[in-house]
């Protein structure tokens, strides 16, 4: 039985052991002193952290903050950074079910458009669409050969196409390092 929720205080250890074994040796202690360092971060709130629990066990967490378009303030958007399900549980649904968990609760919230640097064969089926043709620009240069991982979907339409502009993201989630595919 999956459960999703939002992570509380004491998920932390078992979050970041997801965290570390989906991205593995090389990439898992950067992502895992991101994740730290966004749960710690003024400016990556609104913050909405995710855990899937199966069977009481931390299988799965997604993790979205705080982004703005330049100029946009008022528009709230979000970045989704990082996701992760623990290798023996990927496959059967568990990363889907925080994206979509995570984008219906953003909405309710009111955030307006959500973007994400990731696999570009796996988020369209969630809505999402490379974003450098819309004129938003990730916060680091994405190079030509991957841009179609810089993605962005709206949460309510007319948003995309009149937000234009380069895309502010969270400090933590600002140096280069988190901005390669
Ligand atoms: C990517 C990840 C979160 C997906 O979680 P999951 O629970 O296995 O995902 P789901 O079961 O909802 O979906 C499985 C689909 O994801 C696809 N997928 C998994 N890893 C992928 C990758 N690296 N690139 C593209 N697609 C990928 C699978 O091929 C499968 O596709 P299908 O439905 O067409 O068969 C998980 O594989 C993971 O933690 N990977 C390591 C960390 C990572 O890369 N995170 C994403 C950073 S953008």
């Amino acid at each position: 039985m999956l459960e999703i929720r939002e992570s509380a205080e004491q998920d932390l250890t078992g979050l970041l052991v997801v965290e570390e074994t989906a991205f593995g040796d090389t990439e898992g202690p950067v992502i895992v002193e991101l994740v730290k360092g966004l749960l710690q971060d003024p400016t990556a709130i609104p913050l909405l952290s995710l855990v899937a629990l199966s069977d009481q066990r931390i299988v799965g967490h997604i993790l979205f903050s705080k982004a703005e378009v330049t100029g946009f303030a008022e528009e709230q958007s979000s970045i989704l950074a990082p996701l992760a399900v623990e290798p023996d549980f990927q496959n059967r649904g568990i990363g889907s079910s925080l994206v979509t968990e995570g984008l219906k609760l953003l909405a309710e919230a009111g955030v307006k458009m959500v973007f994400v640097l990731g696999h570009p064969e796996y988020y369209p089926r969630f809505g999402f669409k490379p974003a450098g043709q819309y004129g938003l620009d990730a916060p680091y240069p994405i190079p030509e050969a991957v841009k179609e991982a810089w993605m962005v979907q709206e949460l309510s339409p007319g948003y995309i196409g009149r937000v234009k502009g380069p895309v502010k993201c969270a400090e933590t989630l600002d140096h280069p390092e988190h901005w390669r595919e």
